[in-house]
């Protein structure tokens, strides 16, 4: 997933590239000419276009891509300072699909690329149940400005996700999980349809062991917030198909105390919900990371954690490989993790989703 950045500025540039750090492969470039002569061979996803980019600006730039076959379908997000009726106007008459007004908060840059590479998968959340749109669309909202949180060192807004969870436990309770992990299977946006996959299967679970709100709700906001630290380690290494260097391992394993301390910015948050981040890599017998616990050092909150953040890694499709199917991953968890799960969780766990048909 490749996004070409076209911009005069370098620190704007570099500003760019480290947003989408941990969501796309990113090229920047100074000039329309020095992209055109390396992004001509590889497959783009979206383009950024910079008003002022050299030589005759980004609006005739724009123009050119729109009446020819270079970029064909490639959509392209036009950026540049002042008015913003102005620069809306130019980048609709130049054929952009959008425009970003500098500055603009990484929330938006995200969302704005996004939207433009999942507006098929995103299109069909329309016709969804209400429960189950508003759960999408108010989770992908908040789960987004989760990157703001990362980058400017702000808390999180816990109201507005425990309002962004409220239609996903409704949804879950009206048993309208399957058509959220539909929704979300063929998203680009791996970390958000993994963490909203996690917030959905732990309501779900919640609502099997006899929880109720608040506790459903503090479970969905734990998946949505368990993996934040993630916005900080780089695409090629969360989505890289070779076994990683084992300073990779170590970069990806920091994604758990990044977590923790972007959570940590927060006073408000209960402390459950971060035992969900802190806790849902670690393994019964002490394999797990990053403190190694073990056994009864273990709540019955992380061993749930664990088993919901294994089953959806497996059953989410990645650049390298396609999705587990959800009987081949529970056949791995427990014939493969019978020391590390907690296998009468576990077997709660498989008997809910037969019974729920997932
Ligand atoms: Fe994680
Ligand atoms: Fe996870």
């Amino acid at each position: 997933m490749l996004v070409g950045v076209i911009d005069a500025n370098e620190s704007h540039r570099r500003q760019v590239a480290q947003a989408l750090v941990s969501f796309y492969q990113v090229a920047t470039y100074s000039t329309a000419a020095d992209a055109v002569a390396d992004l001509g061979k590889r497959p783009l996803c979206a383009l950024l276009v910079d008003q002022s980019a050299p030589p005759r600006g980004g609006g005739d730039f724009v123009r050119l891509i729109r009446s020819g076959n270079l970029f064909a379908g490639v959509p392209i997000v036009f950026t540049g300072t002042g008015d913003e009726n102005t620069l809306r106007h130019q980048a609709a008459e130049c054929g952009a699909d959008c425009f970003l007004a500098k500055p603009f908060r990484r929330s938006l840059l995200i969302r704005a690329i996004s939207q433009q590479i999942n507006k098929t998968v995103e299109k069909k959340w329309e016709a969804l149940p209400a429960a189950s749109r508003r759960a999408l669309v108010g989770t992908m909202d908040v789960y987004n400005s989760f990157s703001d949180v990362v980058e400017k060192g702000e808390p999180v807004a816990y109201a507005q996700v425990l309002s962004a969870c409220g239609p996903l436990v409704e949804a879950v309770g009206m048993q309208e999980h399957k058509e959220i992990l539909a929704s979300i299977r063929s998203h680009d946006n791996y970390s958000y349809a993994h963490s909203l996959g996690t917030a959905t299967l732990l309501v779900l679970f919640g609502y099997a062991i006899g929880l109720k709100d608040p506790d459903l709700s503090l479970l969905g906001s734990g998946g949505l917030l368990h993996d934040i630290g993630k916005m900080s380690i780089p695409y090629d290494v969360l989505n890289k198909a070779d076994p990683l260097t084992p300073e990779e391992l170590t970069l990806v394993k920091s994604h758990v105390p990044l977590t923790l301390q972007f959570l940590g910015q927060s006073a408000e948050l209960p402390k459950n919900l971060l035992v969900i981040a802190a806790e849902h890599h670690e393994r019964l017998d002490g394999s797990g990371y990053p403190r190694g616990l073990k056994g009864s050092e273990l709540n019955e909150l992380s061993r749930m954690a664990a088993i919901v953040d294994v089953f959806c890694a497996m059953s989410e499709r990645r650049v390298y490989r396609p999705a587990i199917s959800a009987e081949a991953a529970l056949s791995i968890m427990v014939e493969g993790m019978s020391s590390q799960l907690d296998q009468t969780l576990l077997a709660l766990f498989r008997e809910m989703l037969l019974d729920t048909g997932r």
